[in-house]
């Protein structure tokens, strides 16, 4: 192993990489791991000293508050390669101000800036080589943080640990994602942590989804929590209906997460002269302009998933299938999005990093 201190952070590289091991043709999402990972420890009131080192298993007490009580937060990111080699990382501060947003929700304290860009810089330039150029293959990154202080009275913890750890990844979904409408189970609720990108959002999640699997579905579009009537998000994606030429998609809330894959959706609809309504969306009004054939298309959008399009939904007893559009609006912004991420257009916006 080799050590450096470089921007206050001790560095501990492997001597010999594990990515001769891996098959990148057929690697599963998020399965595969990075030689290194980074991290940094909350404890007497203050960040310490953030490290990278050889990627390891954890050792925590089984009291610490993470396991009790889910005080955990993370973040998705992807870094992309371009034709010349060089890395680029699509709208990083985004992901910083969300994980701290999420952060204040579940009393988890602000990880500073510099910490966070510093360390994800340093992390990538190490795992350079796990990032295979050609559409579709990225790093998946996964900054978290978890509440470790061995402790089980029901309040925050005291002490943390921030985390960055690397997965080199293909498509989220083989193909189109196949959805119910939510009716029974709810995601958020007002006042909630449903905007948070907080661990627990997505273990709730996972029984509901196990049913719909069951029945041949892949996710849930979920609905509001109150009524179900208002389609709100999928556990990993925010969602887009195309009605006739227009994009609808709910506003963001406490209750919605401030995808940034979807605010980049929305802007480049913008960009290039497509109707977009940031409005609360309805069943009633997708379930009946399935059936007068005004509804298009419903696509996902998610760091991981990317621009997922849907290929039927099911409400109740109602199933509805989408036929193929020539002109789909999903291919359309996955390759707008994906221009922008691999360095293959301009970059307005200054959104690559
Ligand atoms: C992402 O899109 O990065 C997410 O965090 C969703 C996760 C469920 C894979």
């Amino acid at each position: 192993m080799n050590n450096a201190i470089i921007n206050n952070m001790e560095i501990t590289t492997v001597n010999e990489s594990k990515i001769n091991s891996v098959d990148f043709e057929s690697i599963a999402f998020g399965r595969e791991f990075t030689d290194h990972m980074f991290s940094c420890d909350f404890k007497d009131g203050k960040w310490q000293t953030p490290k990278i080192t050889p990627y390891q298993p954890l050792t925590l007490d089984p009291s610490a508050r993470v396991f009790h009580y889910g005080q955990a937060v993370f973040e998705g990111m992807k870094a992309f390669k371009d034709d010349m080699d060089d890395v680029w990382l699509f709208r990083p501060e985004d992901n910083f101000n969300r994980i701290n947003i999420s952060a204040k929700r579940l009393a988890i304290p602000e990880f500073p800036k510099e910490y966070f860009l510093n360390g994800l810089s340093a992390l990538i330039d190490l795992e350079r080589d796990w990032i295979k150029k050609g559409e579709g293959n990225a790093l998946y990154i996964r900054p978290f943080v978890i509440a470790t202080e061995p402790a089980i009275s029901a309040s925050p913890a005291n002490e943390f640990k921030f985390m960055i750890i690397c997965s080199p990844v293909k498509s989220y979904y083989k193909g189109k994602v196949s959805v119910v409408f939510a009716q029974d189970y709810s995601r958020s609720a007002n006042g909630g942590v449903g905007f948070a990108k907080a661990a627990g959002n997505y273990a709730a999640q996972f029984y509901p989804t196990s049913l719909v699997q069951k029945e041949g579905y892949q996710q849930i579009i979920w609905t509001d929590a109150n009524t179900h009537e208002y389609l709100e998000e999928a556990g990993t994606m925010n969602i887009f209906f195309r009605v006739n030429d227009t994009l609808l998609t709910a506003p963001t809330s406490d209750r919605i997460l401030d995808g940034i894959t979807r605010k980049s959706i929305i802007q480049l609809a913008k960009d290039n002269n497509v109707a977009v309504e940031v409005r609360p969306v309805s069943v009633k009004e997708i379930k009946e302009a399935a059936k007068n054939g005004s509804l298009k298309e419903i696509f996902g959008s998610g760091t991981a998933a990317a621009v997922s399009p849907i290929s039927d939904f099911k409400h109740g007893e109602e199933t509805f299938k989408l036929e193929e559009q020539e002109d789909s609006y999903a291919t359309f912004f996955k390759k707008k999005l994906t221009d922008i991420q691999y360095n293959r257009t301009e970059d307005k916006h200054a959104w690559r990093v």
